[in-house]
């Protein structure tokens, strides 16, 4: 039999050849292992003593597919793909069957689809997530999905980019048998049996009546039902092409059309932008230099204020299975806040994602305290009290006098010096930032803050607590605004700036969003955020105003608050898309045009769309490199996660550092336009 580094081939008698992948830790399908596998198959295939051939994984994985490090070389013609592997079974006449304990995903997926049966263990998932790329599957998952489960169903699952549980996979027949344990010895029951290629399958459409129109109507729903190519719809538009040969070719043909699809989808500007997102969420928890060491269990935690955020961070706990008391001395509040949760997990089992038992179980996990003398058992507080240094001081000194001597005490403060509060306790190596975004329970950024005396115990139990939140946890040095508000203030003065040069802002909230793809504009986002918040923190900072002139101080002067007053930059209606619809305001506009010409600031009136994402995104990148190179963000791929999953950088331009670094690739090699998409698409949009 076959050793080798990769894969490995043993034989389990009765005709079985049994083939595990061994390539930690997920056993992706790199090119290096499908140069082992092919000729594994192949050597299976010419064995008369063998009848079958059961693929099975090791490190509790099938397999996460293909290995994404290898789409920045392109292959040569001696590279060996899962698309090798599954040819080399296509021309075998043997029968194969996937045996899966783990995840099955991408290439992973693939494999076991081009498989004649597949059984998994019942904690297993199935999925084809390269959307989540920018890629579609390339290993015939776009052929034999649809032609497995109809091809609307697939389409759902694969734009979805869905990680499906095996019982479902086995309702919606995608597997054949789920079991307990012991996946290959289900698989070896399989031994034998005749072969049934998905190739060989007809794709029906898995839609009723609609005859003749049947296929367009799918294929036009799903143009429909996904971003746009320059917003982000670039790969899903080619995964729908890709499926819609599924629907009208015979599978050889729909095979190479797969695979034309994904080359180019491969060397896009996106993908790589998507990919660069993974990896960059992957690396997010290695802090160089921080010593290892175990972190703390936390069984029991606390969070000091019944606000909207506290009440956020609490459900959070909750959600995660952590008991957590709140300290609130307001009735009121506590009315409102104990309304939220349960009006929030009654929407969990609404939406059928909880059971009522669960919801009830975890809504009355949490308890509302009105003395810091409850919190002697818990192992960490969460203080999200008003943002005022004097204010988080005395919660803090009297945090430090209840609680035990090894509790954490994390501050959720957006902007204030983390070592100051740390120093109004006996315990700063235990003080930290969990900088939370509203609404907590939703957003997936928490930025944990590390103060000069945060311990690596402290720090590695911040890191391991952000996961169990299921938060995207970035760790940022203790500097004003940390690293997501320090660039939003640049990004809000450079958009300021536009402004004060005669560009209205609703052209450039309508720039930002609808053209760069923004989930909101700056002056949308500054409306939210509230203008008074803006004022006190400019204040706090000696004053300097965000832009050249006062307009956030004359606005808050006005009333103009934002979205909660009903205006700022923009106007609010309660009638018009329940308040929270930005209407542009002429008045606005006058104030700004005033205060320019009073600071005597030339006007810019044919600035185009692409000066204004340029300037946009270069005032953000600016900021992200001070913040790397004076050592506050980790890395620039921190950033960049800070910004897509905190402030709706959207995810296919990569994050302001990424972006940043194409744009100049971009000029290096002669394009001095700054492109805001890789598309044709150069129109500009309709001034509002
Ligand atoms: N290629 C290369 N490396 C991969 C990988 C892949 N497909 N999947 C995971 N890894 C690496 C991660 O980078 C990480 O490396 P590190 O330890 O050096 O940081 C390590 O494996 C562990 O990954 P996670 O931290 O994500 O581990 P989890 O246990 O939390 O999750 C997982 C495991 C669910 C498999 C998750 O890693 C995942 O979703 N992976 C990507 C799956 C995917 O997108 N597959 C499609 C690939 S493209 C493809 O198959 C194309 C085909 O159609 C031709």
């Amino acid at each position: 039999m076959s050793d080798s580094n990769k894969v490995r081939a043993t034989d389990a008698g009765d005709g079985i050849r049994l083939i595990t992948l061994d390539n930690p830790p997920v056993n992706a399908l790199g090119y290096a292992l499908c140069a082992e596998l092919v000729p594994l198959v192949e050597a299976a295939a010419k064995d008369a003593t063998v009848n079958t051939v059961v693929f099975t994984g090791a490190n509790g994985m099938f397999s996460g597919g293909a290995d994404v490090n290898d789409f920045s070389t392109p292959p040569t013609a001696e590279t060996k793909t899962v698309r090798d592997v599954i040819e080399a079974m296509e021309r075998s006449n043997k029968t194969f069957v996937a045996a899966i304990d783990g995840n099955a995903l991408g290439g992973g997926f693939e494999l076991a689809l081009a498989c004649d049966y597949r059984v998994a263990t019942s904690k297993s998932r199935v999925g084809l997530p390269e959307i989540k790329l920018g890629l579609l599957p390339g290993a015939g998952g776009t052929q034999r999905l649809p032609r497995l489960i109809g091809a609307n169903d697939a389409l759902q699952m694969m734009l979805k980019g869905e990680m499906v549980k095996a019982p479902d996979a086995l309702a919606k027949k995608i597997l054949d048998e789920v079991v307990e344990s012991d996946a290959v010895a289900a698989a070896e029951k399989y031994a034998g049996k005749p072969k049934r290629r998905i190739s060989a399958m007809k794709t029906e459409l898995g839609v009723a009546n609609l005859g003749l129109f049947a296929t367009p109507f799918v294929v036009a729903q799903a143009h429909m039902m996904v971003p746009l190519e320059e917003n982000g719809g670039f790969a899903a538009h080619k995964l729908i092409d890709a499926v819609q040969a599924a629907i009208e070719l015979p599978f050889a043909r729909g095979w190479a059309r797969e695979m034309r699809l994904f080359m180019e989808l491969v060397v896009s500007p996106q993908s790589a932008a998507l990919r660069h997102v993974f990896f960059a969420e992957r690396e997010l928890s290695k802090v160089p230099g921080l010593p290892k060491t175990e972190p703390l269990e936390i069984k029991k935690a606390a969070v000091i204020g019944a606000g909207t955020m506290g009440t956020g961070i609490a459900i959070v706990f909750a959600e995660a299975g952590i008991p957590v008391t709140v300290i609130e001395t307001k009735d009121e509040a506590v009315e409102k806040s104990r309304e939220m949760i349960f009006g929030m997990f009654k929407y969990q089992v609404d939406k059928g994602r909880l059971s009522q038992e669960d919801a009830w179980k975890r809504a009355n996990s949490i308890s509302f305290e009105t003395d810091f003398s409850e919190l002697g058992d818990v192992d960490i507080v969460v203080e999200a009290v008003f943002e005022s240094m004097p204010v988080k001081k005395e919660v803090f000194a009297k945090l430090d006098a209840a609680t035990k001597p090894e509790a954490i005490l994390a501050s959720n403060t957006s902007t204030l010096d983390i070592d100051e509060i740390a120093a109004a306790t006996k315990r700063p190596g235990k003080v930290l930032g969990l900088h939370f975004f509203a609404p907590a329970n939703i957003m997936k950024l928490l930025e944990i803050v590390r103060g000069k005396e945060t311990s690596p115990q402290t720090l590695t139990t911040g890191i391991a607590l952000g996961k169990k939140l299921r938060k995207v946890a970035v760790v940022s040095g203790n500097a004003f605004g940390f690293i997501g508000n320090r660039m939003l203030f640049e990004y809000e003065a450079q958009a300021v700036q536009l402004a004060e040069e005669g560009v209205s802002p609703a052209r450039i909230d309508k720039v930002m969003k609808a053209k760069f793809g923004f989930a909101m504009g700056p002056f949308a986002v500054a409306d939210l955020s509230g203008l008074d918040v803006y004022n006190f923190i400019s204040q706090s900072q000696h004053g300097t105003p965000l832009g050249r002139i006062p307009i956030i101080a004359k606005l808050v002067e006005q009333g103009r608050l934002g979205q909660k007053s009903g205006a700022g930059f923009f106007k609010y209606d309660k009638a018009v898309g329940k308040g929270r619809e930005a209407i542009p305001d002429p008045e606005v506009e006058q104030l700004i045009a005033q205060l320019a010409k009073e600071a005597g600031i030339p006007q810019n009136p044919n600035v185009t769309d692409e000066e204004i994402i340029a300037r946009c995104t270069r005032a953000l990148a600016d900021s992200g490199a001070e913040l790397v190179r004076t050592g506050v963000a980790l890395r620039p791929g921190d950033i960049d996660i800070v910004w897509i999953y905190g402030y709706g950088f959207p995810p296919h331009h990569g994050g302001p550092m990424h972006y940043a670094k194409e744009v100049a690739l971009r000029q290096a090699q002669g394009d001095n336009t700054p492109k805001t998409s890789h598309t044709t698409e150069t129109k500009e949009l309709t001034h509002a």
